[in-house]
């Protein structure tokens, strides 16, 4: 699977195990970290914009993003940066995803989620928003996730 937003690296280590030995993880953030994962995980310190999927080693049956903007205390601003993420995750998840493979992506709830919403609708047979039970009062970050992926042909 690839893991956009990697760093520190919590979710690596969490997908690392679940994948198993046979399984394996690539990560992607530019910053660094010092964690140290198992054999089938690695975090390349890169910038999802700029990295060429190609060079990532898939298909990859899972594409998760974490990336989050550095907030910048404007709402709006912050959102749609969030929303830039996703977008960029959805392009990469495009172009590395196998067929029926699956995408989860954090987004800063706003004006922009229905948008990003309809990006996955368009490749995904069945798409959600969830809000994590821990997220519900404090925080406007949910998750998108799309199942089923189709190529575009
Ligand atoms: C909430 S943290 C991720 C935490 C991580 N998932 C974990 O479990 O340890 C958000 C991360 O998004 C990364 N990020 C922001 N913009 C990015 C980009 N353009 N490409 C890749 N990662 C990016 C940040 O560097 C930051 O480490």
């Amino acid at each position: 699977m690839l893991d956009l937003g990697a760093s520190p690296g919590s979710w690596t280590l969490y997908a690392a195990e679940r994948v198993g030995p046979t399984g394996r993880v690539v990560g992607i953030d530019p910053a660094s970290t010092d964690v140290t994962l198992p054999p089938n995980a690695e975090i390349l310190e890169a910038d999802a914009f700029e990295v060429d999927p190609s060079t990532l080693g898939g298909p990859f049956d899972l594409v998760i993003s974490d990336m989050a903007p550095k907030t910048s205390g404007q709402r709006h601003a912050d959102q749609y940066r969030s929303y830039e993420l996703v977008m960029r995750a959805l392009e990469l998840a495009k172009a590395v995803l196998r067929p029926g493979g699956a995408f989860v992506a954090k987004i800063f709830q706003g004006a922009e989620l229905e948008d990003a919403r309809d990006g996955l609708r368009s490749v995904f047979g069945k798409v959600r928003i969830i809000r994590p039970e821990a997220t519900r009062n404090e925080s406007y970050e949910v998750f998108l996730v799309g199942l089923g992926y189709r190529p575009p042909t």
